[in-house]
């Protein structure tokens, strides 16, 4: 199977969990883009849904799903949402499609988040995947040196300003062994507007597609 298909595969192993419920929680990439498009082939029980990014948003509204702020919702039951790397803990690295911050969130605001992978994303250690932080522009130097004391190697992402208006580091050459340890130190950096560390709130459930296998974390 292709990186594509098993794409496919485990957006469709995502669909049981969201019978029945009313207004999910979407998130953002490749692999929620065949989420999305099941949901226009399926509808489902959904009334509407909440949307982590201008993209996800154009496509909820191409296929006729009303696109809800999160503020008119008391609170979300199910949000589904893809990863760049996750562990055995479902402590995830996210942020890849520059996303993070509506993605972390939507996450917190919801009772299960759905994570949804291939087996590509599956690793021991979270790290190998550059880790993104969205950063207020004024403070990307200043962030990007307190990140190397950390012991990352920041890169500017360069051409890419997010939804929020901010920017991205994506820091290299970490061995993440205590994710929820990192996850504070990043975040207590002034101008850091959110780590692509999803640790304090990890999913609550990992979909992993292998082979023609789901495997169920
Ligand atoms: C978006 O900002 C990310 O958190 C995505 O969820 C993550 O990059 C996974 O993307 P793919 O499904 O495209 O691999």
């Amino acid at each position: 199977m292709t990186q594509d298909e098993l794409k496919l595969l485990v957006a469709k192993a995502a669909l049981p969990y969201i019978k029945d419920v009313a207004i999910i929680g979407v998130g953002t990439g490749s692999t929620v883009t065949h989420f999305i498009n099941l949901l226009a082939d399926f509808r489902m029980d959904i009334e509407g849904a909440v949307s982590s990014s201008i993209k996800t948003t154009e496509h909820l509204k191409k296929i006729g799903i009303p696109v809800l702020e999160l503020n008119a919702v008391n609170g979300l039951d199910v949000y589904v949402d893809g990863a760049d790397e996750v562990n055995a803990q479902r402590q995830c690295i996210k942020g890849g499609g520059a996303a993070l911050t509506r993605e972390k969130i939507i996450a917190g605001a919801s009772k299960k988040f759905i994570c949804i992978a291939d087996e590509s994303k599956y690793v021991d250690v979270l790290g190998k995947f550059p880790l993104p932080v969205e950063v207020i522009p004024m403070a990307r130097s200043f962030v990007a040196r307190e990140l190397v004391k950390l012991g990352g190697q920041p890169i500017w992402r360069e051409n890419c300003i997010t939804d929020n208006s901010c920017e991205i580091l994506d820091v290299h050459n970490l061995k993440i062994l205590e994710p929820k340890v990192l996850e504070k130190l990043i975040n207590d950096i002034p101008g850091v507007v959110t780590v692509g560390l999803f640790a304090q709130r990890p999913a609550d459930v990992v979909l992993i597609s292998k082979g023609n296998d789901i495997v169920t974390l």
